[in-house]
């Protein structure tokens, strides 16, 4: 790829990941997952991924991190290729909350109690509850086989580790899954600790930048994967995602990074950033300290940076 934007982009890189890396000292790396902590905060990483295979990574791009709220968007996709948008959409909303990831808050205040979206903590454990398998292995194994082929790489797993330390620390995902169970909203034939299992290891699916930037690209030609030549995903519900992720993917901080950056984006709090730039890019970033809504600070500010000096909003 040689077009003028492209040569903008791989000349300026290293002097935008050099400004944005200043920032990292503004935040801290996740701690209510004890595991998180270890993470070296003034790492800042990307890759870019164009649909004819051509790449630029930066900083530090081989950092191994794990996916946490990121995946949630391939859960979404997988429970969708499950069960169809309706009968997902009986279990769980289309709709930001403004509250944070974690909050409790309005699964009470509002009826009929199912979560307002499917990227807030709440709304994940719903959609996880989701995904079809006969036991927790099965299920974790279907999620990471769908990541696999989505980021093109049979090697990816989980962090047992990571997994087991949200587990035992977990116990405002473990109301909330209880408060769902109560609401009828998760299904009956599972228990509730099964399905957190589920999830806290799809959130410990460990990945780096180059990954990201390549499920990204996915995203960013609907479901089709230009490197292989097949749709792995159908377009509609690839639009569903990258919805969600304008509209929820950065959380509470959702309307801010729409209006500075104006591309989709899936934060988690391990630092990673997924985005996507419609029919040209796929993006991955990772800078381990977060900012008060758990956004990865100097991630955020490496694309909206980027996003300005490329005009990239799709407003
Ligand atoms: O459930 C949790 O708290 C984590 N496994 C994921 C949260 C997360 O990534 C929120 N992101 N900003």
């Amino acid at each position: 790829m040689m077009n003028e934007q492209w040569r903008h982009l791989t000349t300026k890189l290293p002097e935008w990941l050099d400004d944005c890396r200043q920032y990292a000292k503004d935040g801290e790396a996740a701690s209510y997952i004890p595991e998180l902590a270890k993470a070296p905060a003034d790492a800042l990483g990307i890759s870019i991924l164009t649909p004819d295979g051509s790449m630029i990574a930066g900083g530090d791009s081989g950092l191994q991190f794990t996916m946490q709220s990121i995946s949630k968007v391939f859960t979404l996709l997988l429970a969708l290729v499950d069960h169809g948008e309706e009968h997902v959409f009986s279990k769980v909303g289309m709709e930001p909350t403004g509250d944070d990831f974690n909050s409790i808050l309005k699964l009470e205040l509002v009826e009929p109690g199912i979560p307002f979206n499917p990227l807030i903590n709440a709304g994940a454990i719903a959609v996880t509850s989701l995904i079809k398998g006969s036991s927790v292995a099965e299920r974790t194994e279907r999620v990471l086989a769908f990541i696999r082929l989505m980021a093109g790489d049979d090697a990816i797993d989980y962090n047992e580790t990571v997994s087991r330390s949200e587990s035992v620390t977990a116990h405002r995902n473990r109301s909330l899954a209880y408060f769902l169970k109560e609401n009828g909203v998760l299904d009956e034939q599972t228990s509730v600790e099964e399905v957190l299992s589920v999830y806290f290891n799809h959130c410990a699916i460990e990945v780096t930048c180059g990954h990201l930037a390549r499920m990204g690209l996915i995203l960013a030609c609907g479901g089709f994967d230009p490197l292989s030549g097949r749709q792995l995903v159908p377009r509609r519900y690839v639009q569903i995602a990258k919805t969600f992720m304008l509209t929820c993917g950065m959380y509470n901080a959702s309307g801010e990074f729409a209006i500075r950056a104006g591309i989709p984006a899936k934060s988690g709090v391990a630092g990673g950033i997924l985005a996507v730039v419609p029919g040209q890019y796929g993006i991955g970033v990772v800078g381990p300290a977060l900012n008060r809504k758990g956004n990865s600070i100097a991630g955020i500010r490496l694309l909206e940076t980027m996003s300005v000096e490329c005009d990239w909003s799709i407003f």
